[in-house]
């Protein structure tokens, strides 16, 4: 047999990344438990998970049930060792004294999406009771699609995601790391809102903390957009070109106990992107001129993942560290 030339084969297939638009999430971070039985019944899992995932959606096939796995930098490192992905490193904290964002534990992130809850909740079952005492569960959440794609606070959020070939572009990694190509980074962080001091504000006041009018979804004009406004903040350049990173935050809470919630998950070829926006929202771009969607809005977790494509996947459960 010969050997396809580097033209003719085939690259990775991502994993789930790039999916439809689902009405449904569950997000699960878990942390892996200290010894090698756990890794090796995580580094196992890795090769079930495509096959549950088409075992599970097989059952709605108009449901969209897709699955996203990502692992942590000491994860990567205890469970399959090198190589390891050039850019992966510890979520980092950044901020001020009451206007942080805080790195949580987590060493396996889960991104499920579907077009309705049972769907996600069956693969998260399914998934977790694998694993079963080899992680714990830190955090878990159930996002849902908030009217006309809203967000928690009430304005449309997703329209300035990338699409088609720039949403892979920016989120695939590629020829900088060979070894990694179509696997991609992700950063979560769960926020709770002051939903009853953000109701307290103006219409007019809200659209100039997040730079687009609120019942239409349109930018505000750069005469009356504030350099502070979380759009503006979160538009970055480098070399005059415009760097996007793929978003699908979920709305979450539970009314009767107060709590009002965005999962904020977003998706690059690499983290510094991502890492740029938070420092601009945090910090501020010049510092102190900050996001003030944060005065209403607490980081409760965070932490950075990196996603392999969906072939690496299930070859590390070959690997050994
Ligand atoms: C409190 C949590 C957050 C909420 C409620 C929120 C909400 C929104 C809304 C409503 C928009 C405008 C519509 C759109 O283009 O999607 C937006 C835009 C955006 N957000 Fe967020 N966001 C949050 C956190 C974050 C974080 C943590 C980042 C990045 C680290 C981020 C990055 C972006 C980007 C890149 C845009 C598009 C900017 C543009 O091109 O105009 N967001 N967000």
């Amino acid at each position: 047999m010969t050997t396809p030339s580097p033209s003719t084969q085939r690259k990775p297939a991502p994993q789930a990344v790039y999916s439809p638009i689902t009405s449904s999430a569950i997000f699960i971070v878990a942390t892996l438990a200290p010894g090698s039985e756990p890794a090796e019944k995580v580094r196992g899992w890795c090769e079930d998970i495509a096959a549950l995932t088409r075992s599970v959606g097989k059952r709605v096939p108009s449901g969209n049930l897709s699955c996203v796995c990502g692992f942590a930098s000491g994860a990567w490192d205890r469970l399959f060792g090198g190589p390891r992905p050039a850019s992966l490193h510890g979520f980092r904290e950044m901020g001020v004294e009451g206007r942080r964002a805080v790195a949580t534990p987590g060493d396996i992130l889960l991104h499920i999406r579907a077009d309705q809850m049972d769907l996600c909740f069956e693969l998260a079952t399914q998934l977790l009771s694998r694993l079963g005492d080899a992680i714990t569960v830190v955090d878990e959440v159930q996002g849902f699609r908030y009217f006309d794609m809203r967000s928690m606070v009430g304005f449309v959020d997703g329209t300035e995601n990338p699409v088609g070939h720039e949403a892979v572009d920016f989120t695939m990694v590629g020829d900088e790391d060979p070894a990694f190509t179509n696997g991609s980074y992700v950063l979560v962080q769960k926020y709770l809102h002051n939903m009853a001091a953000w109701n307290e504000l103006s219409v007019e006041a809200q659209e100039r903390i997040i730079g687009r009018t609120k019942l239409s979804d349109i930018e505000l004009d750069e005469s009356v957009k504030p350099s502070s406004s979380h759009s503006s903040l979160t538009t970055i350049t480098e070399d005059g070109e415009e760097v996007k990173i793929l978003r699908d935050n979920m709305p979450f809470g539970r009314p009767g106990a107060g709590e009002f919630g965005t999962y904020f998950i977003g998706y690059a070829r690499s983290p510094a992107p991502i890492e740029q926006m938070l420092e601009n929202m945090f910090v501020g771009r010049p510092a102190g001129n900050y996001d003030r969607l944060l005065d209403f809005s607490t980081a409760v977790t965070g932490g950075l993942f990196f996603v392999p494509s969906a072939d690496l996947l299930e070859e590390l459960a070959e690997r050994r560290p």
